[in-house]
């Protein structure tokens, strides 16, 4: 069957295509000719990835599936959310994005925070949602090297390593993304 995962990250295709084998074949955005910006303006992650899934049902046909992450810290009421890309600025920089949470979050002790990751998939015609949590604090300061975004910043809860000082497999095993992820694969495995 063929599904479009609307993204252009052909890490992030590479890795899903290794979990669903040969029944599932992934196509990304390039490979259905879609070059365009896909539209992301709602208010909410569910409704970000819903946007982006119909927008590929409604204009190329293919079932497909798309997904939308934010970092949700509890003292700054959920922020930053579905800002979580650029919350800084247009830019976009992990940098800059950082710098503003350690900012806020200077003088407030409760660090709470989670991951939240919502993927939208439609199918024969119909939409399924799932959705991947992974719980934690915001450190005070910067800590390890790998991942990307806000990894080096956020503790996952009983572990004293940040996402970014622990290696690639390890954090998708505990994920936001990862339990998402496993969530829309049993889904595709029962249906096939
Ligand atoms: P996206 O919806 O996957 O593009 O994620 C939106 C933004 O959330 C990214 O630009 C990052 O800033 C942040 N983000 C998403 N996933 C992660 C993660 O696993 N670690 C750190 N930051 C992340």
């Amino acid at each position: 069957m063929d599904l479009v995962f609307a993204t252009n990250n052909q890490h992030k295709l590479k890795e899903l295509q290794a979990i669903l084998g040969e029944d599932f074949h992934l196509l990304s955005l390039k490979d259905i000719g879609c070059n365009e910006e896909i539209p992301e303006e709602q208010p909410t992650l569910e409704g970000n990835a819903s946007q982006k899934s119909f927008y590929i049902f409604n204009k190329y046909g293919y079932d497909c599936f798309a997904d939308d992450t934010g970092l949700e810290i509890e003292a700054l009421n959920g922020e930053p959310g579905v800002f979580s890309a650029r919350y800084a600025g247009k830019e976009k920089s992990a940098e800059a994005n950082m710098k503003k949470v350690l900012e806020r979050m200077a003088k407030i002790n409760q660090r709470k925070a989670r991951f939240r990751t919502v993927i939208s998939l439609i199918i024969r015609g119909e939409e399924k949602r799932f959705e991947g949590i992974v719980s934690g604090e915001i450190l005070k300061e910067k800590r390890g090297n790998s991942g990307f975004g806000y990894d080096p910043i956020f503790q996952p809860e009983g572990l004293n390593q940040s996402f970014a000082e622990m290696g690639l497999a390890d954090k998708n095993k505990i994920s936001h993304r990862g339990h998402a992820v496993e969530k829309l694969v049993n889904y595709l495995k029962e249906i096939e």
